[in-house]
């Protein structure tokens, strides 16, 4: 089931402060994209959403219940990271099946599981394939399979598809629209790419240089002409770069 995610005062602080206070909230079902310059604590704060790492400020809850780091089986959530992070000496299948192992599931439908998502993945018939003989496409569709197939909460997606050729990244974005239109996860994608954003996004959410805050939220309705949208977030990204590099080194 797909549930409220609510980011309230979050911030972290390392050497540096990298994330000042950030709240949002996303609503059960919603497809949110995260932009921000680099450096800006994107992958930082999807950490910290996902458990993996605590905040320094601030509270994360889902359906109202906070969100404790290295709490990891009070909530199920899915990450896809910019690499696939497949086991090279495992199937597809196998790789896919061994994410629901903690769930304490029976072998033969950890493999009914794993082969029903990697067909919604659009793998179908190459459940048996090792990665390394598979295209990066293939290799991130099974990432996204492996995700889903814990039957997340909220799915976290950092640049998912950063390592893919232009055509491929089309591809991949049409497949987890209509992945997220069948499963109707809640989804927080972090991109560089603002056409990106604007193309899958029906929340996009902008980032403020480091230490950041939140500078934008925008609902994607299509009430903002597409070309209009992708021109303003484009001037706010460039100041924000320009803010940036003008303040601490990354
Ligand atoms: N474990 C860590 N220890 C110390 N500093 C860290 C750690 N992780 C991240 N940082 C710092 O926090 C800042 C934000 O990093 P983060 O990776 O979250 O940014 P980002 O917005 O995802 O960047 P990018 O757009 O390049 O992916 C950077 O300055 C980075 O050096
Ligand atoms: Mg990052």
């Amino acid at each position: 089931m797909a549930m409220k995610l609510q980011v309230v005062g979050v911030g972290k602080d390392y050497l540096i402060p990298v994330i000042e206070r950030v709240s949002f909230s996303v609503e059960a079902g919603e497809f949110v994209c995260l932009l921000g310059p680099n450096g800006c604590g994107k992958t930082t704060l999807l950490r910290i959403i996902g458990g993996l790492e605590p905040a320094t400020r601030g509270t994360v809850l889902l359906d109202d219940r906070p969100v404790v780091a290295g709490d990891a089986h009070s909530r199920k959530v899915g990450v896809v990271f910019q690499e696939d992070r497949l086991l090279p000496w495992m199937t597809l299948a196998e790789n896919v099946a061994l994410v629901l192992k903690p769930l304490g599931l029976p072998a033969a439908e950890r493999r009914a599981i794993a082969r029903r998502h990697l067909g919604l993945a659009g793998l179908a018939g190459f459940e048996d394939y090792y990665p390394g003989r598979t295209s990066g496409g293939m290799r991130q569709r099974a990432a996204i399979a492996r995700a889903l197939a814990i039957e997340p909460d909220v799915l976290l997606m950092d640049e998912p598809f950063g390592a893919l050729d232009a055509q491929n990244r089309r591809i991949m974005q049409n497949e987890v629209r209509r992945i997220w239109k069948e499963t109707r996860r809640t989804i927080l994608f972090v991109t560089h790419s603002i056409e990106e954003a604007v193309a899958i996004g029906t929340t996009l959410i902008m980032m403020s240089a480091r230490p950041s805050r939140l500078r934008e939220t925008i609902r994607n309705d299509g009430r903002i002409e597409r070309a209009k949208l992708i021109d303003d977030l484009n001037t706010m990204i460039m100041e924000e770069v320009e803010r940036q590099q003008g303040g601490a080194p990354s």
